[in-house]
């Protein structure tokens, strides 16, 4: 049971090898193809909700500052769904910490809402299975469903014809992968995106001529990425990533009007992996809703990988390796 100070949890970012890209259902958020990740160990965001029946309305504090915007928002209707669950009414104080840039396509949407999902069915006294928390943690943020489980997880789209399709779609850990994968982020641009990723796929979904081409593709890959990893198969692994989040870069690229993350400095880091591999080393870039580059390599590498990114491109470099799931955090006060 939560004490009078509420729950804390602790939630990672993770990043997609196999990007999740487009809804079939906006309401339940239910992506049109499975995606797979991997969870970060850096990053963390770390979320209290305390109960706070005085209030006539949630509060939600993001990192120090009171948010009455677009956020408070999204937290407040996630917390809409938590209550009606859990058939309590009670208004909440949420209080969120980050430590990475928000909205700057580094995932953190998907630790913020793992995190959230947790200590608010903890709060609320909803009690969850780590599916489940999966299934709830979606509604906030389809890539949060991955940040609940820690290394390689699956997130199931579920099919159509299922009874229940919430059911049917929750994230999972990928059981057999054996490979010591690490990812170095070059932070490029760590403000905000111009679009928000569900106004992206939402306009990529409805308008561009490739996004078929490319669901179609990201199934394929999705399939040949679960070998690779259960091979520990690198190199696989690399390119299939690699091609995944181009693709899906073209697919924004090509909406009506299009979605551009990529900025000149994306496009360097890019030719400047390319160069690297050219010269033998094993590395393979991925991006997501945003302009930062994260480079994939073996663990024993990484250190290396990031020292060059660093000289290329007098960027910060962050070595990422393969981190925890969601957990609920007593010693944070
Ligand atoms: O969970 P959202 O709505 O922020 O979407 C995230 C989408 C990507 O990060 C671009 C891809 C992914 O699978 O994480």
């Amino acid at each position: 049971m939560p004490g009078s100070d509420g729950s804390f949890a602790v939630a990672h970012p993770n990043i997609a090898l196999v990007k999740y890209w487009g809804k079939r259902d906006e309401d339940l958020v239910l992506p049109c193809a499975d995606s797979l990740s991997m969870t970060l160990d850096v990053f963390p965001t770390t979320t209290q909700v305390r109960l706070a029946d005085c209030l006539a309305h949630d509060v939600v504090i993001v990192d120090g500052a009171v948010d009455r915007g677009e956020t408070a928002r999204r937290v407040t209707g996630f917390l809409d769904l938590v209550r009606e669950r859990a058939g309590r009414t009670e208004r909440a104080m949420v209080v969120t910490r980050n430590t990475v840039p928000v909205g700057a396509g580094l995932a953190s949407s998907a630790s913020a809402f793992a995190a959230l999902a947790l200590a608010a069915a903890s709060t609320y006294g909803l009690s969850v299975e780590p599916v489940e928390l999966s299934r709830l943690a979606r509604h906030g943020s389809g890539s949060a469903a991955r940040s609940v489980f820690g290394g390689f997880v699956i997130w199931h789209a579920g099919g159509p014809d299922h009874p229940d399709p919430d059911l049917a779609s929750y994230a999972e850990p990928l059981v057999n992968a054996r490979l010591d994968l690490a990812l170095v982020a070059v932070l490029l641009d760590t403000g905000p995106k111009p679009v928000s990723s569900r106004e992206a796929m939402r306009r990529t979904v409805k308008t561009s001529p490739l996004f078929p081409g490319w669901l179609a593709a990201a199934r394929g890959d999705l399939t040949a990425m679960r070998e690779a990893l259960t091979r520990g198969d690198i190199a696989t692994v690399g390119e299939i990533a690699e091609r995944n989040a181009l693709g899906m870069h073209q697919t924004m690229e090509s909406a009506v009007p299009p979605v551009h993350y990529r900025t000149p400095a994306s496009y360097r880091v890019l030719e400047e992996v390319r160069r690297m591999r050219a010269c033998g080393a094993q590395a393979w870039a991925t991006m997501d809703a945003g302009p930062n580059v994260k480079v994939l390599c073996a663990g024993d590498n990484a250190e290396r990988v990031a020292r060059e990114l660093r000289q290329l491109s007098g960027c910060v470099a962050v070595v990422a390796r393969s981190g925890p799931g969601a957990t609920l955090d007593r010693a944070v006060r």
